[in-house]
C-alpha cells in the first residue's frame, strides 16, 4: 500500500482524474469501479475535462458503480445514479448500457447482487477501482466489522455515516438507513486500486491506516493490505496527523 500526499486538495484531485484518464485513453474498453461523494467531485471535473480535450472514444468504456442508497427513487437528487449522471455521465455522451449500478429496488435484492458480482467477474477484472474513505474507515459503504470477504449485498449504515451523509440531505428524516454496497472482496478483485481522501475529517483514520502492519475487520480500509496494486492520495489536510 502506497501512501502519497500531493499537498493541494486539487492537486491531489488531477492526480487521480489524470490516472483514470490514461486508462481510458489507451486502453479503449476500459472497466472502472467508481465512487460518488464530495472527495470525488474534482476528479471527475477534470476527467470530464481531459477526455474532452483529447476528443477520447469512450464508446467502450464500461463502469460499475460502488454503491446505492436502498430504495431511493433513481431519479432523486440524491441518489448515486443523480450524481454520476450529473459529474460524469451525462456530460461525457456514456450510454445507459455502459454504467452500472448496484440494482436498489425491494424486489429480488440477493439475486440482484449475485448478478452484480457476476458480471464484474464475467467482464472484469476491474482496472482501476475509485475509492474514497468514510471517517470510521468504511470504503465503499462496508462499515466496521465487514467480513473481508464480502459480497454485494444489503447494509445498514451506522450513525456515523448516516449523519455525514445527511448534509446532502434537506431533511434529516429522509436519509437513507440501508444501501447496497460492492463487498470487499469485490473490490479487491480489482486490478488497480486508487483511494482518495481529501481534508481534515480524514486526517485520524488516515494516521490510524498508515500505522497499522496488519488487516483488521474494525477497520474496513486495512483490507487493501492484502492487495498488490494501492494506492492512497492525500491532501495536506488529511496527512497532517501522519508522523
Ligand atoms: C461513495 C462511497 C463512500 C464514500 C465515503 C466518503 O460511493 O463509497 O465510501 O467514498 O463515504 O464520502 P465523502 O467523499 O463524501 O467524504
Amino acid at each position: 500500500m502506497r501512501f502519497i500526499n500531493l499537498g493541494s486538495r486539487q492537486d491531489a484531485s488531477h492526480y487521480v482524474a489524470i490516472e483514470m484518464f490514461k486508462e481510458i485513453h489507451y486502453n479503449k474498453c476500459t472497466l472502472l469501479g467508481l465512487a460518488t461523494g464530495g472527495t470525488m467531485k474534482d476528479v471527475y471535473l477534470k476527467l470530464v475535462e481531459l477526455l474532452q480535450v483529447n476528443h477520447t472514444d469512450i464508446s467502450c468504456l464500461e463502469t460499475f458503480n460502488l454503491d446505492e442508497y436502498f430504495m431511493l427513487d433513481k431519479n432523486d437528487p440524491n441518489s448515486y445514479m443523480t450524481y454520476m449522471k450529473q459529474h460524469l455521465f451525462d456530460k461525457i455522451g456514456m450510454k445507459e448500457s455502459q454504467f452500472h449500478l448496484p440494482d436498489n429496488d425491494e424486489i429480488d435484492v440477493e439475486e440482484d447482487n449475485e448478478a452484480y458480482d457476476q458480471a464484474i467477474r464475467e467482464k472484469g477484472p476491474l482496472h482501476i477501482q475509485l475509492l474514497g474513505i468514510g471517517e470510521n474507515g468504511h470504503i465503499g459503504f462496508n462499515e466496521p466489522g465487514t467480513p473481508f470477504n464480502s459480497k454485494t449485498r444489503l447494509v445498514d449504515l451506522t450513525e456515523t455515516t448516516i449523519a455525514a451523509n445527511s448534509r446532502y440531505f434537506e431533511d434529516e428524516e429522509e436519509v437513507p438507513t440501508k444501501a447496497i454496497s460492492m463487498g470487499i472482496d469485490t473490490i479487491l478483485s480489482s486490478e488497480r486500486i486508487i483511494l482518495l481522501a481529501l481534508g481534515e475529517k480524514k486526517a485520524e483514520i488516515m494516521a490510524k491506516l498508515y500505522s497499522m502492519k496488519a488487516p483488521d475487520e474494525l477497520i474496513p480500509a486495512s483490507s487493501l493490505l492484502t492487495h498488490k496494486n494501492v494506492e492512497i492520495v492525500m491532501d495536506n489536510a488529511t496527512a497532517r496527523l501522519i508522523k
